[in-house]
């Protein structure tokens, strides 16, 4: 179990450590404003903001990015900023 922040609503999801952040956020959490484009890094299409910082989602393990302390109410650490779908 992967517990993510996702624009500020904890969403828990049942995922291996390295799968992409953007096949979950997509499949898993029906979040469709991350695209998918290029796979490579390259293209920009799946970018998601991650603690503030532009991070390409196909190529970002969902592990990478899950809450530090999901016990914690305050813990915001790995807090992502998703695109509105287009
Ligand atoms: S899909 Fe192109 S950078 Fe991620």
């Amino acid at each position: 179990m992967v517990t993510l922040n996702v624009n500020g609503v904890r969403r828990e999801v049942k995922a291996p450590d390295d799968t992409p952040l953007l096949y979950v956020l997509r499949n898993d959490l029906e979040l469709i404003g991350p695209q998918f484009g290029c796979g490579l890094a390259q293209c920009g299409a799946c970018s998601v903001l991650i603690d503030g910082k532009e991070a390409r989602s196909c190529v970002t393990p969902v592990a990478s990015v899950e809450l530090i302390d999901a016990s914690e109410p305050e813990a915001d650490a790995g807090e992502m900023v998703l695109p509105d779908a287009a």
